[in-house]
């Protein structure tokens, strides 16, 4: 029996360095674990449009969008959650694996084929347009679309007193930047911590510091206006990296070198800088998506005693962690509302041009 379909609406790229258009579509029924999600708010992230800009032909048309938040509306037979519930969609993980079992889904063995490869290798596709079938599986969801075909595992309920705008990007960016601190360097009381880059990664890094109680937080970032919000959201210095040495500023910030540095920025020139700025026994958390090869100072490196480590998805388990942000945002702890900038769904191009050019730090598309 062939499952039914949705009419739906989807933001679907079909040529390469072009971005993507709106295209009516057909997104299938859920079957087995599948949840298919009425969109009603999804982030942008950067790294949809790092990744839309690299995007292989061969793997053309697609629906990118990782910050998925809706209610459900369907569910396959072996899925658990209820039509009705609100949801945010997250990474997707496969559950079976070391690493999962272990409580590291975010570094699932899976995790290229479930998250970054686009479809589900099913030859009809689980969404189609006018001219065949679509790759409708990034991240488990491409929710850039009116409905969203989601797995259980990637499908967190939020309970009913987020706005869905604020809880989309709790999904990737937010998560990323409160986990990287939070999870993943876990600063003491008192520690200093450095964060390269303002965007919401590095700007929900500096609220998870300011959680964590680090004495000293600095912020990098070029743009004012992304440094003034900084300040606003718990950072205790910023440096404006145009201005002069780097990394005397932040020693002379830290009292001779930060306990933690977390790098967003992605930029070679910049992973070293975050290298240097280290104390001995310091560490490096490395989020940033894109940098192909650094050049990193090997003999300052041992002789600190330095920790370089990646970070994805702040090695959260979503199904917990989620939860918890939601929470740290009601006590007013995590004001994301300071980030989000929202636009209405048929507005996709501005939204993207937006968060293309760093105009929007956080653009949400609402329906
Ligand atoms: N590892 C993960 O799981 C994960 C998850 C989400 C996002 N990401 C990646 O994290 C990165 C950050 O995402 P974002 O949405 O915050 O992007 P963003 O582009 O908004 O943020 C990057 C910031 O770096 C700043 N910057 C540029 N040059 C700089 C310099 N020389 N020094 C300091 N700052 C500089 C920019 O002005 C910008 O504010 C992206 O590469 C994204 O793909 C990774
Ligand atoms: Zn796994
Ligand atoms: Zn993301």
């Amino acid at each position: 029996m062939t499952p039914t379909s949705i009419a739906a609406r989807a933001a679907v790229l079909s040529e390469v360095g072009a971005p993507p258009a709106l295209r009516d579509v057909q997104v299938r029924e859920p079957v087995g674990d599948e949840i298919l999600v009425r969109v009603q708010a999804v982030g942008i992230c950067h790294t949809d449009i790092s990744l839309a800009a690299r995007w292989p032909g061969k793997r053309m048309p697609m629906v990118f969008g990782h910050e998925g938040a809706g209610i459900v509306e369907a569910v396959g037979r072996t899925a658990t959650v209820r039509v009705g519930t609100r949801v945010v969609l997250t990474f997707n993980s496969c559950g079976q694996c070391n690493h999962c079992k272990a409580g590291e889904s975010a570094y699932c063995r899976q995790s290229t084929a479930l998250n970054m490869r686009g479809d589900r290798g099913e030859v009809s596709g689980s969404v189609r347009g006018e001219h065949g079938p679509i790759n409708g599986d990034f991240f488990g969801q491409s929710s850039f679309a009116t409905y969203a075909l989601a797995h259980q595992r990637n499908t967190v309920p939020i309970g009913d007193e987020i706005e869905m705008s604020v809880a989309a990007p709790l999904g990737c960016s937010v998560q990323t930047g409160v986990g990287s601190i939070l999870n993943a360097l876990r600063p003491v009381l008192g520690q200093s911590v450095v964060i390269f880059g303002a965007g919401a990664v590095g700007l929900s890094a500096v609220m998870g510091a300011r959680i964590a109680g680090a004495r000293v937080i600095i912020a990098v970032d070029p743009i004012a206006e992304r440094r003034a919000l900084a300040v606003e959201l718990g950072a205790t210095a910023t440096v404006d990296p145009a201005a002069g040495d780097v990394v005397s500023t932040l020693a002379e910030f830290t009292g001779g070198g930060a306990d933690h540095v977390l790098d967003t920025t992605a930029i070679p020139a910049v992973l070293t800088e975050a290298v240097t700025a280290l104390r001995s026994r310091g560490q490096l958390g490395i989020v940033g998506l894109g940098a192909p090869i650094a050049e990193l100072p090997v003999g300052l490196i041992m002789g600190r005693g330095l920790r370089i480590r990646g970070i994805v998805e702040g090695d959260s388990v979503p199904s917990t962690f989620i939860p918890e942000l939601i929470d740290l945002h009601k006590r007013g702890d995590l004001p994301l509302e300071k980030l989000i900038t929202t636009y209405d769904f048929a507005d996709f191009d501005n939204a993207w041009a937006a968060a293309q050019s760093g105009a929007a730090i956080k653009p949400v598309l609402t329906f």
